[in-house]
C-alpha cells in the first residue's frame, strides 16, 4: 500500500516547536516536538503506558510528556520518568523516527533507519536562494497519494481546471516526452511559439508569442520538481523566465494525503507585490486542483473493481510512474514477509517447536514497587 523506506515532508520547519505536534504518515501516528537546542524530533505518537497520543501532552525539558498519567520520554524514545516510582520500565520507550531538516521543510524516514541517507532527499535549494523568488503552500487532500501524483505527470488538465490561471486552451495539443531513470520519471512538453500563461504573463512584464516548457521529474515514491517557463522563441530554456515548482507528497492514510508545494520564479525577484499577487493566484490553483482529486476520488469509490483507467499518450509518464511504484511497495511486502516468516520460524524454534500464542505479561515486574498490586 505505501512505501515506507524513504522520506517524506512531514511538516514546515515553523509548526515544529516546544508543543508537540501531531502527524499521521502511511497510516503511522507520529508527534513532532524541537528540544532547546533548536533540532527537531519524531516519535511514535503512542505512549508506552496504556497507548494514549502523545500529542496531547506537553514538552518539558526536551522530553514529551505523556496527558494522562505523566510519563515522559527523550529524544531516543526512552521513557526518563514514571511519576511515583523510580523506577523504569524496560519496555517503557516509543519509536523514533530520523528526521532532517532542510529549506524550510521537516522530511521523516518511515522505514528502516539503517536505510535512512540524507542524499536521498531531493534538492530544493530555491525555497531560500536569493536568486529565486518563492511562494510556499500546502493543504490537506481528501484523496490517495496516487492522485495527485497522476496530477503532476499529466498537466493537460491545465486546460480544463485552471484555465483562468496557467492553463491555456492549447497544453494538451502538445505531446510529451516520456524518460526514465533509475526511480525518476521526466515528462516533458514542449510549446512552440505560444502565449504565456494568464497568472504570470503580468509578472513577467511580457506580451507575445514564446516557446513555453514543462517537465514534471517525478522521484518515486514522494517528490515532484517541476521545472516549467517561457523563453524568447527559439532560446535556449536557461535563458528564460524560469519556474521551479518542488512538490511532495505525503501519504496520510488510503483517502488522505498532505501536499507541500513551493513555487519559486527567476523574474520580479524582488517585486513583492508579484508575490502577493501570486500567492493568492497560485492558491487558487491549488484549490483548483484539490477539488478535481477529491472529486476523482469520490468517482473511483464508486468504481467496480474490475473497471480500470484507459490510459492514453499524455499518460505515458503516468504509467511508467505506477510501475516503479507498485515495484517498490512490492519489494518492502516481500521483504517484511520473510522478516516475519524468519521471526515466527525462530520463536517455534526457541519454545522448543509448539508455536504459542499466549500473551506475554504485560506487567513489567521490575517496574513495580514490591509488594504492590497491580
Ligand atoms: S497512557 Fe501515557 S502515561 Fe498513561
Ligand atoms: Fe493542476
Amino acid at each position: 500500500m505505501y512505501v515506507y523506506n524513504t522520506w517524506y515532508v512531514a511538516a514546515w520547519s515553523s509548526e515544529v516547536t516546544d508543543k508537540p505536534t501531531a502527524r499521521t504518515i502511511c497510516e503511522l501516528p507520529l508527534v513532532l516536538f524541537r528540544t532547546q537546542d533548536g533540532e527537531a524530533h519524531a516519535l511514535v505518537d503512542r505512549c508506552a503506558h496504556r497507548g494514549f497520543p502523545l500529542s496531547e501532552g506537553r514538552v518539558v525539558n526536551d522530553s514529551v510528556e505523556c496527558a494522562y498519567h505523566g510519563f515522559t520520554y527523550g529524544r531516543d524514545g526512552r521513557c526518563t520518568r514514571v511519576p511515583g516510582q523510580t523506577a523504569l520500565p524496560d519496555r517503557a520507550r516509543v519509536g523514533t523516527y530520523p528526521v532532517y531538516e532542510k529549506d524550510g521543510w521537516i522530511w521523516v524516514y518511515t522505514g528502516d533507519p539503517e536505510r535512512a541517507d540524507i542524499s536521498d532527499i531531493p534538492d530544493t535549494h530555491w525555497h531560500n536562494d536569493p536568486e529565486w523568488a518563492p511562494v510556499f503552500h500546502s493543504l490537506g487532500i481528501n484523496c490517495r497519494a496516487e492522485l495527485v501524483h497522476d496530477n503532476l505527470l499529466d498537466l493537460t488538465h491545465e486546460s480544463w481546471i485552471h484555465q483562468t490561471t496557467v492553463g491555456d486552451d492549447y497544453i494538451y495539443e502538445y505531446g510529451v516526452t516520456v524518460e526514465v531513470e533509475g526511480n525518476t520519471v521526466s515528462v516533458d512538453r514542449f510549446m512552440p511559439s505560444v502565449e504565456a500563461p494568464p497568472l504570470y504573463k503580468d509578472t513577467m512584464g511580457i506580451s507575445g508569442p514564446y516557446d513555453r516548457f514543462h517537465c514534471t521529474e517525478f522521484h518515486v515514491p514522494n517528490h515532484h520538481t517541476l521545472h516549467s517557463g517561457i523563453t524568447a522563441e527559439g532560446q535556449p530554456r536557461e535563458d528564460g523566465y524560469l519556474i521551479k515548482v518542488t512538490n511532495a507528497i505525503t501519504p496520510i492514510d488510503a483517502d488522505h494525503c498532505w501536499y507541500y508545494y513551493c513555487f519559486a520564479r527567476n523574474f520580479a525577484v524582488d517585486d513583492e507585490q508579484a508575490t502577493k499577487d501570486l500567492e493568492v493566484g497560485l492558491a487558487t490553483v491549488l484549490k483548483e486542483d484539490a477539488w478535481a482529486l477529491e472529486n476523482q476520488e469520490r468517482g473511483l469509490k464508486t468504481r467496480p473493481a474490475d473497471e480500470f483507467d484507459v490510459l492514453i499518450a499524455q499518460d505515458g509518464g503516468v504509467a511508467k510512474a505506477r510501475r516503479i511504484m507498485n515495484a517498490l511497495i512490492r519489494a518492502e511486502q516481500r521483504e517484511a514477509d520473510a522478516k516475519r516468516e524468519a521471526s515466527e520460524k525462530n520463536a517455534v524454534a526457541a519454545s522448543g517447536g509448539t508455536a504459542s500464542t499466549a500473551n506475554t505479561d504485560p506487567v513489567d515486574s521490575a517496574a513495580q514497587p514490591a509488594g504492590q498490586e497491580v
